[in-house]
């Protein structure tokens, strides 16, 4: 019986992956690129060799189908195990909880197995959990490509700067509580099958990773925040124009959306980005975050502020 622990942060895209071009391995349509956040975190402990599979999450004991097919990923002839994991932050509401999870989960299941995968494999893994998943294995600034083989052994996540490369905040403005209506996969697919104007955001993603690689490089947060903006609100209309239509603001989200736009005609250099859920996260300078804040307490029930953070890592290894 081994027993490994593991913590891994949630990551938000600044060039958003949604869509996929296979439903079981969760290869995405387009290539996304992320910054993964220092604070919040998942942890993880997986105990291979227990007297039966059991998952508790936050607390709860629960039949996890998808927790206990990805453990069949690892080793398909394992022993029954034991999954515990909680997150520090809301789970479900377009937080990433799934990116942060299933990237703890890969790390503690395999060393728990008693494998050591190089990393690119381990973010190959991950992405069978959750597909933003591949991402929350590296810290600071990471992309994700499409890939090119057919089983997906080639699509995982690559960093392409450290955490300590560029200091930058995400304000995130959490504006209603509660888990989503509608998931991530079942809401791709519909923007997929239904939006007219899916061959369209399919076309801008590698321009948009481009772009947004270049002002990472160039530290250009007015370039970055530019195209971060561009392909949110491209991701989101193919929600809208799905059918039927997939909205996933609330009347907060679009308040606090005018809020940022306010605040950049006052010249804070302050950009927002929207997941599958209503919460607003807005990327700016550390300088810029008391102001930042100030603009979206009237819409927020909670403000948090992140910087980059670092990669999953193993904790306890008994
Ligand atoms: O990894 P999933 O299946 O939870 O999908 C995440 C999709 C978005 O959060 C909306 C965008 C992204 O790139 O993280």
């Amino acid at each position: 019986m081994a027993r490994v622990t593991t913590i891994a942060h949630p990551n938000i895209a600044l060039v958003k992956y949604w869509g996929k071009r296979d439903v079981p391995l969760n290869l995405p349509a387009v290539p996304s690129l992320s910054l993964t956040l220092g604070g919040w975190r998942s942890r993880t402990s997986v105990t291979w060799g227990a007297p039966a599979d059991r998952v508790v999450l936050d607390g709860t004991e629960r039949h996890d189908a998808k927790v206990l097919r990805f453990l069949d990923l690892v080793a398909p002839d394992r022993p029954p195990c034991e999954v515990v994991s909680d997150n520090d932050f809301p789970t479900g509401a377009g937080l990433a909880s799934s990116a942060s999870g299933f990237a703890a989960l890969a790390l503690a299941a395999t060393r728990a197995a008693g494998l050591d995968l190089p990393l690119p494999a381990l973010s190959a893994l991950a992405r069978q959990g959750s597909g933003s998943a591949c991402r929350s294995l590296f810290g600071g600034y990471v992309r994700w490509p499409l890939g090119e083989a057919p089983d997906g052994s080639d699509c995982h996540a690559v960093p392409i700067a450290p955490a300590d490369h560029w200091d930058l905040r995400m304000v995130v403005a959490v504006v209603a509580s509660g888990p989503k209506a509608v998931g991530s996969t079942e809401g791709m697919e519909r923007s997929r099958r239904t939006s007219p104007l899916w061959r369209t955001w399919v076309e801008h993603g590698p321009a948009d990773v481009a772009e947004a690689s270049a002002a990472i490089q160039q530290r250009d947060l007015e370039r970055l925040g530019t195209v971060m903006e561009a392909s949110t609100f491209r991701m989101h209309a193919t929600m809208h124009t799905a059918v039927p239509p997939l909205l996933y603001w609330l009347p907060a989200t679009v308040a606090a959306l005018h809020e940022v736009f306010a605040l950049r005609a006052r010249g804070v250099g302050a950009w927002a980005t929207m997941d599958a859920g209503p919460q607003v996260k807005v990327l700016c300078e550390p300088s810029d975050v008391a102001a930042v804040q100030e603009a979206l307490k009237p819409t927020a029930l909670q403000l948090h502020v992140h910087g980059p953070g670092g990669p999953a890592r193993v904790v306890d290894d008994a």
